[in-house]
Parts: C-alpha cells; sequence; structure tokens
C-alpha cells in the first residue's frame, strides 16, 4: 500500500492514560512526522480533516461503551478513507462494546479500520487507599503498545485497499449506557482555591464562587472523570464513589491488552 509518512495522533484523555496509550503506539509505528489532536479540552466544532495520515485514535471506556464526551469530540473528525488504529482504554474492570463502537464511529467518519487494541489504565476511581490498577499503563504495558503499533504498520505496508474487515470483541447492539447520576467530586478543607481543577475539567464544570474563596461544581455538566480529583496539588478534591471499594475487591486481578489485527 501507498507509503504512509505522518501519524495523526487523536485522543481524549482527562486523566491521561489514553494520552499515553496513544503515544506509545505512535512510537512503535515511528513515522518521522507525527501530529498530535487532544480533544480532552477542545470543545470547538470545526471540523478535523484527515486525508493522507495513519491515525490513531484512543479514547477511555466509562460503562462499557466509549466515554459519551469522546464520542461527541470525536464527531468533528473528517477522515477520507485514512487507515485507523482503534484504542480504548479501560480501568481493569471491562471494555464491553467499547471498542466495537469506536470501530463503527470510526467508519461513519470515513476512515478504515486497520487494527484495534484495548489497554489498560489506572481506574478513575482508584485512590490510594484502595487502588484499581494503579500506576498504569505501566512499563511493560507501554512495550506491549508500542509492539502493536509496529505491528499496525506491518499490517498496513502489506495490505492492500479496501483493508480486509477482521473481528474485534464486542456486541452489537452495544449495552445501554449507564443510568446518569448527579455525584460529582468535592473539595475538602485543604482547599486553597489555587483553580488547578477549574483548568483540567473537560467540559468546563467547575469554577470560582464570586468572592474568590470557593471551588464549585455544576453537576449537570460533571462527567466523573477524576480529572480534578487526579491534579488536585493538596489532595483537597475528593470523589466517594461507592464504586471505588467494589472495583477494587472484584478487580485487582491484574487484566491485559488484549489487540485485534
Ligand atoms: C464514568 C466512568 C466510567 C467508567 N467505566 C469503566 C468501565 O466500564 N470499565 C472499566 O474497566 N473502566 C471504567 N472506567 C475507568 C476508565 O476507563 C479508565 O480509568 C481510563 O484509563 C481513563 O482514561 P483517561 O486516563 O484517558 O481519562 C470508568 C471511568 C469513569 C470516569
Amino acid at each position: 500500500m501507498e507509503p504512509y509518512t505522518t501519524t495523526h495522533l487523536v485522543f481524549f484523555s482527562p486523566t491521561h492514560t489514553s494520552a499515553k496509550i496513544a503515544r506509545a503506539v505512535g512510537e512503535g509505528i515511528g513515522m518521522g512526522r507525527r501530529i498530535e489532536t487532544d480533544l480532552t479540552l477542545d470543545e470547538g466544532t470545526s471540523p478535523i480533516l484527515i486525508n493522507d495520515a495513519l491515525t490513531v485514535i484512543a479514547v477511555p471506556v466509562y460503562g462499557g461503551r466509549v466515554a459519551p464526551i469522546a464520542l461527541q469530540r470525536l464527531k468533528r473528525l473528517k477522515g477520507h478513507n485514512a487507515p485507523v488504529i482503534l484504542l480504548t482504554i479501560y480501568g481493569n474492570r471491562d471494555y464491553e462494546d467499547a471498542l466495537v463502537e469506536l470501530r463503527d464511529t470510526a467508519v461513519e467518519l470515513g476512515f478504515t479500520p486497520l487494527s484495534a487494541g484495548a489497554f489498560i489504565g489506572e481506574h478513575s476511581y482508584s485512590r490510594p487507599n484502595m487502588p484499581v490498577a494503579a500506576g498504569r499503563p505501566d512499563a511493560d504495558d507501554l512495550q506491549k503498545a508500542e509492539q502493536f503499533g509496529r505491528k499496525s504498520l506491518k499490517k498496513l505496508q502489506e495490505s492492500t485497499f479496501p483493508l480486509p474487515s477482521f473481528f474485534i470483541k464486542g456486541n452489537i447492539p452495544y449495552k445501554p449506557l449507564p443510568a446518569g447520576n448527579n455525584a460529582t467530586p468535592v473539595c475538602n478543607d485543604l482547599c486553597y482555591a489555587c483553580g488547578n481543577c477549574i483548568e483540567v475539567c473537560p467540559t468546563h464544570a467547575i469554577y470560582l464562587s464570586a468572592d474568590g474563596s470557593q471551588i464549585e461544581t455544576i453537576a449537570e455538566r460533571c462527567i466523573r472523570c477524576c480529572a480534578c480529583v487526579k491534579e488536585c496539588p493538596t489532595g483537597a478534591r475528593i470523589f466517594d464513589s461507592p464504586f471505588t471499594a467494589i472495583l477494587h475487591e472484584k478487580f485487582s486481578a491484574r487484566r491485559e491488552p488484549e489487540t485485534f489485527l
């Protein structure tokens, strides 16, 4: 197949694990020119055209599906048949139908799937006293991601268009999205309103009170990604979810990345 010289990495990644896997896959592909589109804080609506680049799309799994906000942000992409490596990153519980959903979305956006992988990232709800996949992706995950990038490139070089379809684990119809709730992270007494949490919130759900003394959160906008919790310099931002204990108890056994080519 006509050689590509550019890799275009696209990701939505509030707590950075999807970004890390995307970049490791990009390393494995090893093309001289690499473009990054980080959609995490980008609420723009203008189309992003991708013509002649091997594209990598990485998104987190929320409730066994592609995080709805990530899907929304991806809709700006226009693929023009560009080959795409699809990546879902999940917190060691399961990715269920997310990878199939990402494939279907990418096809709708004009991309041609080349390969797909489900990798593990520290769970958004992981806490130091109740870790869930803490520290992942680790060195071993990143090495596997790089290797997967190399294999994907090799497949591309050895293929002719149209790329053959391949199996990806997941079901259609997708599992229903979990019911929403209004729980949000809150600040404790250690908060000195530095505003870090405001800057890292992908949905602008956090703001400073009128007198500048307190951090407020708009519950309807919060997606519970926990970026604010993980980025808080004093540990003042807390999300007390009952799921943390359940996940810690039931999903501590290490899962490994799965790839489909
Ligand atoms: C609302 C929500 C739902 C999630 N649902 C799942 C899930 O169904 N399965 C799972 O293993 N991890 C789940 N996670 C964990 C994330 O998929 C995981 O932490 C991922 O690494 C986050 O990606 P990011 O670092 O790029 O933001 C969920 C996280 C959040 C915030």
